[in-house]
C-alpha cells in the first residue's frame, strides 16, 4: 500500500476496456493487460459522480488543475514542469484563406520539451515515483523520449531512451543533456520496442511504452478537459489529430466521456479525424479497408511512424463511435503545410501537427467537414527540433 499524506485523486481502479476485469492502482501495472485481452491497454477509472467543476483547481495553471481526475494519489509525488493549460488559438488568416468560419488550434508546442508528450510523461513519471520506481526505459520516435528524460531528471530518476538512429539530432541531444542514457537503433519505433523488450528481459527497468504503461494516457486526457473548459464547455464539431500510437485521441475521447458522466458537458462527442502520413498509415488502412495494406516507411513526421499501434482496436472504436474518419497525406503536403502555417500564422509547428492542414483541405473539399463547423486542429508539437527534416 502507498502511504498518502494529502490525497488529491479520485482514482478507484484500472479496468480492461474489453472484458471490464479490474486491477488495483497501487501496484505496478505495466504489461498487466488482462490475459484474455492482451491487445488492450488498461484504463484508469475514477469515482466520478461526486465531482463538479468546482473540483478544478483554478489557481493551478497546468494540467494538474484536474488532479482529482489524474492517477497520482499524493500531491508530494507530482513531478511537474508546468505542462498543459496550453492556449487555444484562433487561426483567423488561415480560416479566411480557406473560406472556413472557425478554425482553432490547441497549441501543444508550448509545453515543456516542446510537445504534448510532456503531459503523459509528467503523469507517468509522477505515478512511477509514487510506486517507488527508479529506473525508467522508453522506446520513442523522439518527443516522448525527450519528455521522459526531462521528467526523470526533475524527479531524480534514471532514464534510458531507445530511439531510431535517423531521428533528428536535436531529439538525441536533448535526451543526453537531460542525463538520459541514449541508445540508437536502426529502424522504426517498433524496432526500438523490440530492443527495450530485449534489454528488459530481467525486468530491471520500468517500461513506459505507449499505452502499455496506463498513466501516460491520463496525462494526455487533460487536453480534452482543457478544450472543454477553454470553450466554455461547448465542444467543437470536429477534432483533427495526428495519429501515431493514438494516445491523445483515446485520451481526449476518455475525457469527454468522463465529463458526460459527470454532467459537465452535453452528451455529444466531436467527430475525431485521425490523420497519418501516407508513408505509414496503419490506422487509415484499418479504418477504410479493415486491414493494413500499404507499405510502412519512415516519414518526416517522425511521431507518425508507428507501424502497429498497440491500441489499434481502441483507436478504431473512437473513430467509429464518434462518426469520424481517417485520412493520410503525402510528405510534400506536410512540408508545404509547415511552411504555410509558419508564414500565414507565425507558428513553426511540428510536421505531425502540420499534416492536419492538407487533411482539413481535403475533407472540406469532399464535404465531410462543413465550412461553418467549429473545427479544432490539435497541434502536438514544436517544429524547432525538426529543421533537418525540412
Ligand atoms: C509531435 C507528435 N505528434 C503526434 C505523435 C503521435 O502521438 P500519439 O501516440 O498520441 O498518436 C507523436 C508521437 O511521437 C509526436 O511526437
Ligand atoms: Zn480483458
Amino acid at each position: 500500500m502507498i502511504s498518502v499524506k494529502e490525497k488529491i485523486s479520485n482514482i478507484t481502479h484500472l479496468e480492461c476496456p474489453v472484458c471490464h476485469r479490474t486491477f488495483p492502482f497501487d501496484q505496478i501495472n505495466t504489461y498487466a493487460a488482462c490475459e484474455q485481452c492482451q491487445k488492450n491497454p488498461l484504463l484508469s477509472a475514477y469515482d466520478l459522480p461526486g465531482l463538479t467543476k468546482e473540483d478544478i483547481d483554478q489557481k493551478e495553471r497546468s494540467m494538474w488543475r484536474y488532479a482529482r481526475l489524474l492517477p497520482v494519489l499524493d500531491k508530494k509525488n507530482i513531478i511537474s514542469l508546468a505542462e498543459g493549460w496550453t492556449p487555444l488559438l484562433k487561426l483567423n488568416r488561415l480560416s479566411d484563406q480557406l473560406d472556413i468560419k472557425n478554425v482553432l488550434m490547441k497549441d501543444e508546442s508550448q509545453n515543456p520539451t516542446g510537445s504534448f508528450k510532456a503531459r503523459g510523461l509528467s503523469a507517468a513519471v509522477s505515478k512511477a515515483k509514487e510506486l517507488g520506481i527508479k529506473d525508467c526505459i522508453i522506446p520513442t520516435a523522439g518527443n516522448a523520449g525527450g519528455a521522459m528524460a526531462a521528467y526523470c531528471a526533475h524527479a531524480g530518476m534514471n532514464a534510458t531512451v531507445v530511439m531510431p538512429a535517423h531521428t533528428p539530432k536535436a531529439f538525441q541531444m536533448e535526451c543526453e543533456l537531460f542525463g538520459a542514457k541514449l541508445i540508437l537503433v536502426e529502424g522504426l519505433i517498433s524496432d526500438c520496442a523490440k530492443k527495450v523488450a530485449e534489454m528488459n528481459r530481467e525486468g530491471m527497468y520500468f517500461d513506459f511504452s505507449t499505452m502499455k504503461e496506463p498513466y501516460r494516457l491520463e496525462g494526455k486526457k487533460t487536453m480534452g478537459y482543457e478544450i472543454a473548459e477553454q470553450l466554455n464547455w461547448q465542444l467543437p464539431n470536429v477534432i483533427l489529430y495526428p495519429t501515431g500510437g493514438g494516445t491523445g485521441l483515446i485520451g481526449m475521447w476518455k475525457a469527454f466521456n468522463e465529463m458526460i458522466e459527470m454532467g459537465w458537458i452535453e452528451n455529444r462527442i466531436p467527430r475525431f479525424i485521425a490523420v497519418q502520413s501516407n508513408q505509414c498509415q496503419p490506422v487509415v488502412d484499418t479504418f477504410l479497408q479493415g486491414k493494413i495494406s500499404s507499405p510502412i516507411r519512415q516519414t518526416i513526421a517522425n511521431g507518425l511512424a508507428v507501424p502497429t499501434p498497440f491500441a489499434q482496436s481502441l483507436i478504431q472504436k473512437v473513430l467509429r463511435e464518434s462518426s469520424g474518419t481517417a485520412i493520410s497525406v503525402s510528405e510534400e503536403e506536410i512540408i508545404q503545410a509547415v511552411k504555410e502555417i509558419a508564414f500565414t500564422e507565425g507558428m513553426l509547428i511540428a510536421p505531425e501537427g502540420a499534416a492536419l492542414l492538407p487533411a482539413l483541405k481535403k475533407l472540406v473539399n469532399t464535404g465531410e467537414i462543413k465550412r461553418e463547423e467549429k473545427i479544432l486542429l490539435l497541434n502536438t508539437g514544436s517544429g524547432y527540433k525538426y529543421f533537418e527534416n525540412l
